[in-house]
């Protein structure tokens, strides 16, 4: 399985990615806004330290300013990706950029449907939101279900990668569900690695040793 950081905070794509564990980044809009910095120049600075893909959303919502946007997106590094919302523009967009070889993440996919049809438009990547569906109490792990079940019985080549991650439990969910890839906040990644048992393994053997040597 894949992991991609859903952060465009440099310091915290550096500290995971020296781990071995960052095949990927993911931003948007939001993402963005939060560092503060120039969207090209971030984007640039993260395509410099990952190998992999790493998502670039457009801002307009027409299919033409996507399409201009894209191209220009592009341009800043060969493992860039562009992100394009799930709408009857957006899927316009893709399908032109698809032809171009210009490489595209469909953001904003809450139903199977969706993501047929952004898969079915030449999307490279599909992303389904699975913290926003918990929010508003809808079965989330069902359509990461549906979703890997229906890509692979029309052998559709886009990855699914599991969004709006919110806890440790929804990444070993999405795992066992077959996601191709869960794209992870900073906050949540070293709950990966992490266990209070562990923390507390550590400290009783050291407190051992030391009334052992001494
Ligand atoms: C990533 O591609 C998504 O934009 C992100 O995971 C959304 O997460 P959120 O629902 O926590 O904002």
């Amino acid at each position: 399985m894949k992991f991609f950081l859903d952060t465009a905070n440099v310091e915290e794509i550096k500290r995971i990615n020296e781990l071995g564990l960052v095949d990927g980044v993911t931003t948007n809009p939001t993402i963005i806004s939060k560092e503060g910095r120039d969207f090209k120049e971030v984007i640039t600075e993260i395509c410099g330290i990952v190998a992999g893909p790493v998502s670039a959303e457009v801002i307009a919502l027409d299919t033409e300013g996507m399409v201009k946007e894209a191209r220009e997106i592009a341009q800043w590094a060969d493992n860039v990706v562009v992100k394009i919302p799930m709408t009857e523009a957006g899927l316009k967009a893709v399908h032109i950029l698809s032809k171009e070889q210009i490489k595209t993440n469909v953001t904003l996919i809450f139903t199977v449907a969706q993501g047929l049809m952004a898969a079915k438009a030449g999307a490279s990547f599909i992303s389904p939101f699975v913290g926003r569906l918990d929010d508003i109490g809808t079965d989330s792990l069902a359509l990461i279900r549906h979703l890997r079940q229906v890509l692979d019985q029309y052998g559709y080549s886009a990855e699914i990668i599991a969004a709006s991650i919110r806890n440790l439990k929804h990444v070993e969910d999405v795992a066992e569900l077959g996601a191709d890839i869960a794209t992870i906040p900073g906050s949540i990644f070293p709950k990966l690695w992490s266990h209070p048992l562990t923390d507390a393994g550590i400290e009783a053997f050291m407190q051992d040793w030391q009334s052992f040597k001494g």
